[in-house]
């Protein structure tokens, strides 16, 4: 049986990701795996800066791809691949540019062609293909007859509803209006003056707090469409922490409230405010995912992208799969951040379906819809 070979590259945000995956048959097999967050440089400004993130992934993206060619085990990694898979947008800019150039440098080089993947795709995959429980390995046998499946994408850039047809077939039926669910969770961390990167650190503050504590809205959760917005919760949140603390500074771009998370009840009261903005965010999530599965059937739900690592979200989004009778596939938590794997899924797929080209054909793009990468 042909085995197709693939070197997987992903720079879009702050994680650096250098995988290789084989495919034989049914059987995918990730065959090395290499990731490398930025987490604690930007720790040190709040948030990632874009020019840093791309200084950070030149500096490490030679190492990793050495260290992916040993593990991996291919004796000749030149001759050994069939083909570079790479993202090539969305994301920030001068980040997705170091992947992007490293693969058209090696496919020049290694004279290959270049898979180009929509980051989101790799989200998508990321739950599509699931996992045996091991790591290393994922079956596409049983992934054949489940579609429509319907996916909710969470991470710190994106909150999209997508419908997927078929195999690299998708169709966006909603998506944020202004913050991404992941972003709100920063924001809202960053009010509350958690470190960085807020999303988990406000979801173990919550773990503490009452739920329900403060009734903070739900935006667009009736609304007639799948689209989401989530920075009015946001100013929700910060109005609550000023009537807390009036003294207080309006803030300004990229400033810190004055609120002191502990006001002396041993931080109960912070972790009220965590606890009911994460539901008011789980709340909506669900809320709009049970209507979409309504509409239009799917035959599986999958949840992926950085907030699919969240507790609440998984536990919560499973009982409401349940309560509908729809299969759940939810991202291990290892695929949840960004990495390479997922990208040399969708690159494995792409590459038998005739997504190939030439390196001078491929460019990074900040925006691009995925609906522009689909069968
Ligand atoms: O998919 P991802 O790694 O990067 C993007 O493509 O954006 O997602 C990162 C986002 C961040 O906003 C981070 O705070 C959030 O995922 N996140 C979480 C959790 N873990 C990561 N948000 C809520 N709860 C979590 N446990
Ligand atoms: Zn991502």
């Amino acid at each position: 049986m042909r085995k197709i070979t693939i070197l997987a590259i992903e720079t879009s945000c702050d994680e650096t990701g250098v995988a290789v995956l084989q495919k034989e048959g049914d059987t995918v097999t990730v065959l090395a795996d290499a990731v490398t967050s930025q987490a604690d440089i930007h720790a040190l400004t709040g948030g990632v800066v874009p020019d840093v993130a791309a200084r950070e992934h030149t500096k490490v993206i030679g190492p990793l791809l050495q260290e992916v060619q040993c593990e991996s085990e291919i004796k000749n990694i030149e001759s050994g691949i069939d083909g570079i898979a790479v993202t090539v947008g969305p994301g920030l800019m001068p980040a997705l540019a170091v992947g992007v150039q490293a693969a058209r440098t090696l496919a020049y080089a290694w004279n290959k062609p270049i898979i180009p993947v929509h980051h989101i795709e790799g989200h998508i995959y990321s739950a599509l293909l699931g996992s045996d429980g091991e790591f290393s390995i994922f079956n596409f046998q049983y992934s054949n007859n489940l579609f429509p499946a319907l996916a909710l994408i969470v991470s710190g850039g994106h909150t999209m509803l997508i419908l997927i047809k078929g195999h690299l077939k998708y169709e966006v039926i909603g998506q944020t209006r202004d913050d991404a669910a992941g972003e709100a969770f920063d924001k809202v961390a960053r009010l509350l003056q958690l470190p960085y990167p807020g999303g988990p650190n406000l979801s173990k503050l919550a773990e503490d707090g009452d739920r329900s504590a403060f009734a903070f809205p739900r935006p667009m959760i009736h609304s007639d469409d799948f689209d989401f917005s989530f920075s009015g919760l946001k100013t929700a949140v910060l109005y609550t922490l000023r009537d807390q603390d009036p003294s207080s500074p309006p803030l300004g771009r990229g400033e810190r409230t004055t609120f002191p998370p502990d006001k002396g009840d041993g931080g109960g009261f912070s972790a009220n405010v965590a606890a009911s903005f994460e539901q008011a965010v789980v709340d909506v999530l669900i809320t709009k995912t049970q209507r979409a599965i309504e509409k239009y059937q799917p035959r599986l739900l999958l949840l992926a992208g950085g907030v699919a690592a969240n507790k609440p979200l998984r536990q919560q989004l499973q009982a409401m799969a349940d309560e509908v009778e729809t299969k759940l596939q939810i991202a291990p938590l290892n695929l949840c951040g960004d990495n390479a794997v997922m990208i040399g899924q969708v690159g494995l797929l792409a590459y038998e379906n005739g997504r190939i080209r030439n390196w001078k054909d491929v460019d990074a793009t900040a925006r691009i819809p995925i609906e522009s990468f689909s069968l």
